[in-house]
């Protein structure tokens, strides 16, 4: 059964990140067979990357980096929940993505992102260019929240519509879906001692 990832990209106090994250996970109890966890970089709290070897060669010496090391390996796939920063990624999460390598390697990539009149898109356009050097797998499907702040309730809230129910509903079975080939896959490129 394949473990999927959602990976919270945003770790600032207030962040509105947290309220899709929250929703998406409700939303995974729809899809059977499969496990999802949440990742909430703000609680991995990692530095800003300090490993004196490049992650490509695995040697990593603090503890933070081999227990973050731990969480990404194990995982099938991810959801990123991207927020928009000056047209770009988060640098908590880029930061949290360039501490590893060979964890990111051959596992397919979502995404939801939320901001203003573009609803994260450039965010995740760039992501997905990260995505693609890690040798990860970018699905097409995206769910964006433009202008989320319009479609707050009095306490705070962000109303869901059913047309994001059936966005990301589709873009978790996508998930699941090459989150389950894929590691086929990886287990053939192991056997075969191919570089993962
Ligand atoms: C440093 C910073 C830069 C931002 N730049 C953009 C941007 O380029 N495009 C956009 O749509 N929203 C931008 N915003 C607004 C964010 O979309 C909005 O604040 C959102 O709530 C950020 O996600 P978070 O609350 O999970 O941190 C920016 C916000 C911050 C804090």
């Amino acid at each position: 059964m394949a473990l999927i990832k959602v990976i919270l990209g945003s770790t600032r106090p207030n962040r509105f990140g947290i309220q899709p994250a929250e929703w998406v996970m409700e939303q995974t109890k729809q899809i059977p067979d499969h496990t999802f966890e949440l990742i909430d970089l703000a609680k991995v709290n990692l530095p800003l990357l300090d490993e004196p070897v490049p992650p490509m060669m695995q040697q990593y010496t603090n503890d933070h980096t081999k227990e973050w090391s731990r969480q990404i390996n194990e995982a099938d796939g991810f959801l990123f929940i991207a927020a928009e920063y000056n047209h770009s990624i988060p640098a908590a999460l880029k930061n949290a993505i360039d501490y590893l390598f060979v964890e990111w390697n051959y596992k397919p990539a979502s995404f939801l992102s939320y901001g203003s009149l573009a609803g994260g898109a450039r965010s995740v356009e760039h992501l997905r260019t990260v995505c693609g050097e890690l040798r990860m797998y970018d699905l097409r499907e995206q769910l964006l929240m433009p202008d989320y702040y319009n479609h707050l309730d009095e306490e705070g809230l962000h109303a869901f519509e059913d047309s994001h129910v059936q966005q990301i509903q589709k873009i978790l079975l996508q998930t699941a879906f090459w989150a389950d080939k894929l590691k086929v896959i990886r287990k053939e490129l192991q056997e075969q001692n191919e570089p993962t």
